[in-house]
């Protein structure tokens, strides 16, 4: 099988990019990151993607007029690698309505709630606040709706008694540091369907709320 061209969005630390790399590296994901590209000058997760030879760009937002103008310089930059898959990996940039659409089906978006609980920010605190047992983190495809795309890959972890958000945003980047893995391997293997229906996995359909990563410490 061919292997698949991707290009990472991010804006910050770049750890899950970092985690994607390393199971490229490892031959575990059929993959190639062809493009870095990340809003922000100073995101550490470039200095990641130049150790490891990946050509990178910066497209600053606060240079563009309007998001639809910034996110076609974005696209154009995507296109023009070849990248056949785009990875939002901690991008933190809402996207229009024609960018998503431009890559429906092969734009994959992490988040860090157990999706549908906790859209937006602060998931942590707000899992914290609820008194939940359980919270974790989300691999989905995105769509117009935010973090509402389907399910792929979610990771759980528990909620310990004198957590802060601190602490368990600890326990959830650990933990999406397999997720993301996971999810872009299988969809590089092509064993990913996104239909009206939901998310086919080896061509079977799977819960709404996608594979479930079982934690153990
Ligand atoms: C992660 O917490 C992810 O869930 C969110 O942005 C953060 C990115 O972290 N979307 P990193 O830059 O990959 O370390």
């Amino acid at each position: 099988m061919a292997v698949t061209p991707i290009a990472v969005l991010i804006s910050g630390s770049g750890s899950n990019l970092q985690a994607i790399i390393d199971a490229i590296d490892t031959g575990r994901i059929n993959g190639r990151i062809v493009r870095v590209i990340s809003n922000k000058a100073d995101a550490y997760g470039l200095e990641r993607a130049r150790n490891a030879n990946i050509p990178t760009c910066v497209i600053d937002h606060k240079a563009f007029d309007s998001r639809e103008a910034f996110d076609t310089a974005v696209q154009q930059e995507i296109d023009d690698s070849g990248a056949q898959l785009v990875v939002l990996a901690g991008f933190m940039r809402i996207l229009s309505a024609g960018f998503v659409r431009h890559y429906q089906g092969r734009m994959l978006n992490i988040h860090p709630s157990l999706l549908p609980l906790y859209k937006g920010l602060h998931t942590h605190q707000r899992a914290l606040d609820a008194g939940d047992a359980e919270h974790g983190c989300t691999v989905h495809f995105v769509t117009e709706e935010l973090d509402g795309g389907p399910l792929l890959v979610q990771a759980v972890v528990p909620i310990h008694a004198g957590d802060d958000a601190t602490a368990l945003q600890a326990r959830v980047h650990s933990r999406e540091h397999l997720a993301y893995p996971l999810a872009v391997e299988w969809c590089c293997a092509g064993r990913v369907q996104v239909t009206p229906q939901g998310i086919l996995l080896d061509n079977e359909l799977l819960p709404a709320s996608g594979f479930r990563l079982p934690y153990n410490d």
